[in-house]
């Protein structure tokens, strides 16, 4: 099985080298796996001007899942914007059909008062946001700024859903809710947008097929602040590209750190792309300071979801559970004042813990 890594920008390589010695070891051990890595994002347009060159796309398609570090950074925030790294993930998330994006909110006990929220509120939680990926506002034509009639600029993009994107997205949301609680909160802004009207209409007809699943509606503004309030009440979140996008960092940000949270984004046949949720940190790349565990741990979901590897998934969580329970912290998710230690000490720790 062979497995893409795209490193990407920022902490990007820093990050995915710890989650490949953790891969590397696997196989050392007899798992049949192989990287093969490839340019993504502003390492590929320093080398060949495209954040998605054409040979990358073919590794990616040659192999059984992708693992993607980070990208974007300052430096290219003012390029034409089909060269902005940005562009790479996107583009990416098209190619492949990835309409479901896993972004689960787990907290571990070790890091409950890590939360900026109170322990209490937070203890416990186990969330996952199924954002759909591929449609909505981020894709929706025509866009673009252009000068109106009357002489003036304007800006526009266009919110929309077909129907067949929104059953396919509600069925993964009433088939993930099958194997957790049992309850699934649409989230909209049908009070006001047509587009996500529609999108509380499709989610409740596909609803019929799921009897035993829970389905509540919720407007977006009211599920921010749920969120914060009472997070422990949700069991899986579905909801569109855009809302989803800004749910998910505020969903991780009760679990203590977004360095902790992996993320999986699926196609029909299971054909992933596997990330840590947070992003290239620039700020911070290249000092061995970012936390190399979401990485670890989207390598796990990787190995669970697309190579059917669960034995070897279960090896890696339980490996990162066993740092922290030995209170090993990078900088993210340590108490004030705190020891810490570095990216690769983490990766270090973790390929202890494999056992
Ligand atoms: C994410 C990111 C991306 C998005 C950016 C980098 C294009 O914020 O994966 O959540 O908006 O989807
Ligand atoms: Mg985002």
């Amino acid at each position: 099985m062979k497995i893409a890594v795209l490193a990407g920008d920022g902490i990007g390589p820093e990050i995915t080298a710890q989650a490949v010695r953790v891969l590397q070891a696997l196989a050392a051990g007899g798992l049949d796996i192989h990287l093969e890595s490839a340019l993504v994002g502003g390492a590929a347009v320093d080398v060949c001007g495209d954040p998605l060159p054409a040979e990358t796309l073919r590794v990616c398609e040659s192999a059984d899942a992708i693992l993607f570090g980070a990208v974007g950074g300052p430096r290219y925030d003012t390029l034409p914007r089909a060269q902005r790294p940005e562009q790479g993930l996107l583009r990416l998330r098209k190619h492949f059909d990835l309409f479901a994006n896993l972004r689960p909110a787990v907290v571990y006990p070790e890091l409950a008062h890590a939360s900026t929220l109170k322990a209490e509120v937070v203890a416990g939680l186990d969330l996952l946001i199924l954002r759909e990926l591929t449609g909505d506002i981020y894709f929706g034509q025509p866009r673009g700024i252009r000068t109106t009639e009357s002489g003036e600029r304007e800006g526009f993009d266009t919110m929309r859903y077909t129907e067949s994107e929104i059953r396919r997205i509600a069925h993964s949301a009433f088939q993930a809710a099958r194997k957790r609680a049992g309850r699934v909160c649409s989230v909209d802004k049908a009070n006001v947008l047509e587009t996500t009207q529609f999108w509380r209409d499709v989610v409740t007809e596909v609803h019929r097929d799921y009897p035993d699943v829970a389905l509540s509606h919720m407007y977006v503004d009211n599920a921010a602040m749920q969120l914060i309030r009472n997070p422990k009440q949700f069991d899986v979140i579905v909801t569109g590209n855009m809302f989803g996008d800004i749910l998910s960092d505020e969903a991780s940000m009760l679990t203590g750190s977004i360095g902790m949270l992996p993320s999986a984004s699926l196609n029909a046949k299971g054909f992933g792309m596997y990330e840590p949720i947070h992003g290239s940190a620039p700020d911070i790349a290249g000092r061995d300071v970012a936390n190399p565990l979401a990485t670890i741990l989207s390598a796990a979901m990787l190995l669970r979801y697309s190579l059917d590897q669960a034995a070897a998934a279960d090896r890696i969580e339980a490996a990162v559970r066993r740092v922290l329970a030995q209170g090993l912290r990078t900088a993210d998710i340590a108490d004030a004042g705190a020891p810490t230690i570095g990216t690769r000490a983490m990766g270090d720790a973790v390929l202890a813990a494999l056992g």
